[in-house]
Parts: C-alpha cells; structure tokens; sequence
C-alpha cells in the first residue's frame, strides 16, 4: 500500500510542489492549510489531494487534525514540515506579537506534528520527518531575527530529533532552501530583492520543483541511511 504524506502548508508555493512530486513518486498525500480556502479548493480540484484545515501553531489543533487525516487517508508516514510565515521587520520595529507568532507557527509547528506523527511511526518502526529550514536561517538576514531564529531552530530540532528517531527506523531532515520564486519571496521590496539575485552565484531564484525533489529524495526508501542532515539547496548563495 502506498504510504501516506502530510505536507503542511501544501495548498500553495513550495508546499504544493511537494504535494504533487511526492504524488507522482507514488505516495498518498494530504496537504495542511491555514486559511486560504480558494487555493485549498484549487489543489483538490486540479490534482485530487484532499486539504485539511488547522494552524500548526495550536498544539491541540494538530492533534486533532493529524487524526482526522489518519483516520480518513491513513497512517502517516511521511510529514513534510513547510508551513511558515514572514513578518519581516528590523528589531527596533518589530513588535512582540510578530516576533511571537513566527515562532509559534514557523519552529512550534515542527514540535506540534512532530508530537502528533512520532508515536505512530515509532509503533510502525518507519517515519520520514522533512523540515523546511531557510538559508536565512543558517547565515541570518537583515530584517528577519524572527523568521531566522525560527528557521535555525528547525536546523537544531531536526539534529535532535534524528538522533531519537535512529532506532525506530524514522529519518529527520532539512532542506534550506535559498531564495525561490514564491509569493513570499514576490513580497520582499522589488529594489531589495534585485540587491539579494545579485548575490546568488547561478543568477536567479530557484523553482518550488527544485526544493520539493529533494524533499522527495529524503522522503524515500532510498534516503534511508541519510538522517540528521540538511540540504542546501540555494543556487550557491550561501555555502555551508
Ligand atoms: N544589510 C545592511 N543594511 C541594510 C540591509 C542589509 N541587508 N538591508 C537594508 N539595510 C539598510 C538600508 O540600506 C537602510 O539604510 P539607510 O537608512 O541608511 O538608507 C536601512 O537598513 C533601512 O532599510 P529599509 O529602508 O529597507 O528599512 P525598512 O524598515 O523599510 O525595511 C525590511 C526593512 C522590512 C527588513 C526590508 O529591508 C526587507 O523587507 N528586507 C528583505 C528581508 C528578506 O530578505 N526577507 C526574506 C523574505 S523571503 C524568505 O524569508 C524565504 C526564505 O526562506 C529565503
């Protein structure tokens, strides 16, 4: 029976790329969303995969969620954890609250489906966790200590958490991606973004396709022997 995948932010951007690579290699997949109905509806429509509404950020919320997948999908397996947001702003601008819900959603949504999904693979002695990291949280960026905190801890949380999930035969991975050509990176001000390409050695964004067939990879049978480990996957931008 094929496996099944939660991605957690799948409806749109680099989290429905995920969805329909891991489709295509042959898993049953779920996607996650927040609130974005009308791109909830477009993905099920064009591709099948149901969608399934809670804030990864709400521990209870997820529970309850990742049970209802369970219960109507399958068993999960295989949880990509990519759902995050910006609220950009340098410290002296930015409020607790953004500092705040950063943390809640982009590094506590990994503890919350972690918690959620652990047990499950345990008993079943195989799990693939892929967390979404950032390059930005491996060489910080100007405008972000929140998001790149957060993104840091994801790197450290998926260390940790391999070394727990080894003997139950659960992997736990990151990918960083670098800059990708997403609504989230469309957001950053036209004369900033211009100043961070030029920066990127092959001279462009990447593509959501490029960071969802890594996921694939660390996702698979084949990535078996690979845990604790992250992916830079960035165009050269940062070498690490
Ligand atoms: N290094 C040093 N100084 C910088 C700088 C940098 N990288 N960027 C801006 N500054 C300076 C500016 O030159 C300016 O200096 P002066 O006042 O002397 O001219 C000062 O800082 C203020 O800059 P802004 O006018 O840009 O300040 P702002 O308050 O209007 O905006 C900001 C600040 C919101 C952080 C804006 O610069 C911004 O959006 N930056 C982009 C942040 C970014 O890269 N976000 C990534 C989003 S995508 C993502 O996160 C996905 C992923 O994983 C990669």
């Amino acid at each position: 029976m094929a496996r099944v995948a939660i991605v957690t932010g799948g409806t749109r951007g680099i989290g429905r790329a995920i969805c329909e690579t891991l489709k295509a290699q042959g898993l049953t997949v779920a996607a996650n969303y927040a609130g974005n109905e009308e791109k909830a509806r477009g993905l099920t429509e064009e591709t099948g995969i149901p969608a399934f509404r809670w804030d990864v950020g709400d521990h209870q919320a997820v529970i309850a969620g990742c049970r209802q997948v369970e219960e109507e999908v399958g068993p999960i397996e295989v949880v990509v954890n990519n759902a995050g947001i910006t609220r950009d702003g340098t410290l002296l601008k930015m409020s607790f609250e953004e500092w705040d819900e950063v943390l809640r959603v982009n590094l506590g949504g990994c503890f919350n489906m972690a918690k959620a999904c652990f047990p499950g693979m345990k008993e079943r002695k195989w799990g693939r966790i892929v967390n979404i990291g950032s390059i930005n949280g491996q060489a910080g960026q100007y405008g972000q200590v929140n998001y790149a905190a957060a993104k840091s801890g994801i790197h450290g949380f998926t260390k940790a958490l391999a070394q727990e999930g080894a003997r139950f035969g659960i992997t736990v991975n990151a990918i960083a991606p670098g800059y990708i050509d997403t609504e989230m990176v469309a957001a950053v001000p036209e004369n900033v973004l211009e100043k961070i390409i030029a920066r990127i050695p092959v001279g462009r964004l990447g593509h959501a396709e490029e960071i969802a067939r890594g996921v694939a990879f660390l996702a698979s049978e084949d990535g078996g022997f690979v845990t604790g480990s992250t992916l830079s996957i960035n165009g050269g931008q940062h070498m690490y």
